[in-house]
């Protein structure tokens, strides 16, 4: 059983996690998407090795405005929002990726610490194991120990650290591709994995101009396209697919009534494609599409209503001048723990 106290400090670790539920296949999920009648597959397909690097880059693009705000928001925001913190506080952060953001609550933290454990959990070993070298060479006192599990079953694990405080960190806007009922869902889980004296940092996704949004989500370069249309590559090759990447397009849209940005791949003709792993083919018409991921944006009010429904309370709540973004330092309700 890991037990961080047991190694020394500085040494980059990274431990997968057996899952704790059993995971669907990737061919199941394929299966269940395509056979029905709207067609959708889920958002975690993007992120083989090419999808997640062409992620990082929609991460620097100008038109996706989320990373560079909530950057700002953390240069600005880091100092005043983990000065109450306690001395022994250990940072875990789900869904990490790069930790790139992360440097920033790290510093802070650093700056009145000795000794500081960071806990990132991450789908992906490879960008833990790079997170991790990186973050051990830049901040010699810290200590890493990287959880390679879905930050679902990381939520659990989390709860048997020894730790005096945790600081969770959820960023990056990933609450926004849970469904507005699986947030509140999921936020609950993690409130009563926690303790009175634990805190959540989530940065939240606006609502804001229809422009921005589907501009965020459809660049002028290209790359959020070539992500989305990714998806299908990465099936032709994990599954034997014979997806023709040409015979899709990109479509990016805000739903206003259900407040979220939805991706789609559209069927720019009726095709038939074989997926080898399930023996089968699907049909597609012209003009078909593929639901591949919502992104949900949230007004202050409903961003309220999912920080009750999900068992916090807000501690702080800080934003860009023109409402963009928000990061929110939470505690757990009372009445959501044991
Ligand atoms: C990971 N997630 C918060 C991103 C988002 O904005 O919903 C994924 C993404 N999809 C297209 N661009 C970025």
């Amino acid at each position: 059983m890991f037990t961080p106290q047991d190694t020394p400090t500085s040494t980059p670790h990274v431990q997968r996690l057996p899952a704790a539920r059993r995971q669907a296949t990737m061919a199941e999920l394929v299966a269940q998407g395509l056979e029905r009648a709207a067609k959708s597959l889920p958002p975690m397909l993007f992120y083989d090795a090419r999808g997640s690097e062409l992620f990082e880059q929609i991460c620097r693009l100008e038109a996706y405005y989320v990373t560079r705000t909530e950057r700002a928001l953390l240069a600005e925001h880091a100092y005043a929002l983990t000065r109450r913190l306690e001395p022994a506080v250990t940072v875990a952060e789900l869904g990490s990726g790069s930790s790139e953001k992360t440097d920033l609550v790290l510093e802070a933290l650093l700056g009145t610490r000795e000794h500081l454990r960071y806990v990132p959990v991450d789908i992906s070993a490879a960008a833990l194991e790079a997170a991790a070298e990186r973050l051990v060479a830049r901040f010699p006192r810290l200590e890493v120990r990287g959880l390679c599990a879905e930050y679902q079953d990381g939520v659990q694990h989390l709860a048997r650290l020894d730790a005096d405080q945790h600081l969770v960190l959820f960023l990056g806007s990933n609450i926004g591709n849970f469904e507005a009922d699986e947030a509140a869902a999921f936020l609950n889980r993690l409130a009563r994995a926690m303790r009175p004296q634990d805190r959540l940092l989530l940065g939240v996704d606006m609502v804001k101009d229809r422009a921005i949004l589907e501009r965020a989500y459809d660049d002028p370069e290209g790359v959020t396209a070539a992500f989305n249309l990714n998806m299908l590559a990465h099936l032709n090759h994990a599954l034997g697919a014979n997806f023709d990447l040409a015979a899709f397009r990109h479509e990016a849209f805000f739903n206003a009534r259900a407040s979220r940005v939805e991706m789609h791949l559209v069927s720019t003709k009726a095709q038939d494609v074989h997926v080898a792993a399930l023996g089968r083919s699907f049909h597609f018409e012209e003009g078909e599409s593929i639901h591949t991921e919502n992104s949900h944006k949230y007004t202050p009010e409903a961003l309220e209503g999912l920080i009750a429904a999900g068992g916090w309370r807000t501690l702080e709540r800080v934003t860009d001048d023109a409402g963009a973004f928000s990061l929110c330092l939470l505690a757990p309700r009372p009445e959501v723990l044991a």
